[in-house]
């Protein structure tokens, strides 16, 4: 075991492996020092497994809070006989599922999914969402839009009462890139936010690619007046693929908080529930996923 890979995996809320590649007494060690956004990310993953039944054709977000999803439905596919087929929304996300031992199938092969379970950067009282933070958007977009239903899991700090704070991630095409961006400052002078900055996203020293081969342009609004009207108006411009504004497509969020507590928030039902994950002592994810 190396150490490098534990501290790596202490870092479970940036969107990598839980906890993968260390022995018991470090994970309980690591267990101990879970940050709060992480237990909060977890207890929401963990009941949102709860949507998954055998033989049901699933989208698997992408991100942290996604990864611990992911982690789960490993769980119950090894422990309880669960039979899905998954659909990644990421290659990172292909990547983990088939790791825990889920098929991974094609969007294209499912053709339509019965539920699609992901993160949000930000969602509001309607459930309308910002998703992005991981460059994941596209694939997240036209996966959840072909699903049943969308489930998203987020800590609590994610609620929002206005949409915006977050920068909102805008796919564009390589091609023309800065002509897109200036179109996209112009047209922003019109619209109702608050920001007007609009940064590329860059991977180090050079423009971060997202799995379709596009660049994101991230646009700091800081507050978005129409959301939908917004979505409708960007994604006229030549050169934007899509963006990160998911407007009635989420149906239920699960709140994750730091003492174990979630909130199931259903727009269609009007529901909200209330309850408690003893995530320490009763989850075996944390002490034997990878004996
Ligand atoms: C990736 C996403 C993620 O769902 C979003 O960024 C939330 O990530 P995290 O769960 O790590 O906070 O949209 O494109």
């Amino acid at each position: 075991m190396e150490n490098s890979k534990c501290v790596e995996m202490s870092l479970a809320g940036r969107g990598m492996i839980p906890y993968s590649g260390c022995n018991m007494r470090e994970r309980e060690h690591m267990t101990g020092e879970l940050s709060p956004i992480d237990k909060a990310k977890f207890v929401a993953a963990k009941r949102a497994a709860q949507y998954v039944e055998d033989g049901m054709r699933v989208g698997l977000g992408t991100g942290s809070t996604a990864a611990w999803l992911v982690r789960c439905l490993g769980e119950m596919v090894r422990d309880d006989g669960l039979k899905i087929k998954g659909v990644p929304t990421s290659t990172r996300t292909a990547e983990l599922a088939r790791d825990v031992g889920i098929e991974v199938i094609s969007l294209d092969e499912a053709k339509w999914l019965d539920l699609t379970i992901d993160g949000a950067d930000e969602f509001d009282a309607d459930l309308n969402l910002i998703k992005g933070g991981g460059g994941a958007l596209l694939q997240e977009k036209i996966v959840a839009t072909a699903s049943d239903m969308m489930v998203v899991i987020a800590d609590v700090g994610k609620e929002v009462e206005a949409l915006g704070a977050f920068p909102l991630p805008i796919e564009v095409i390589p091609f023309g890139w800065q002509t897109t961006k200036a179109l996209v400052e112009e047209t922003l002078i019109s619209m109702d936010v608050l920001g007007r900055d609009v940064s590329l996203r860059m991977n180090g020293a050079v423009p971060y690619i997202t799995d379709e081969g596009n660049h994101i342009l991230d646009l700091h609004l800081k507050r978005i007046g129409n959301p939908r009207q917004f979505a409708m108006v960007i994604n006229q411009m030549p050169g934007v693929v899509e963006n990160g504004l998911f407007i009635d497509i989420c149906d239920v969020v699960v709140v994750g908080y730091g003492d174990g507590r979630v909130e199931v928030r259903d727009i269609n039902a009007g529901t909200v529930e209330k309850e408690r994950l003893d995530f320490v002592e009763s989850d075996n994810l944390f002490t034997d996923l990878m004996e």
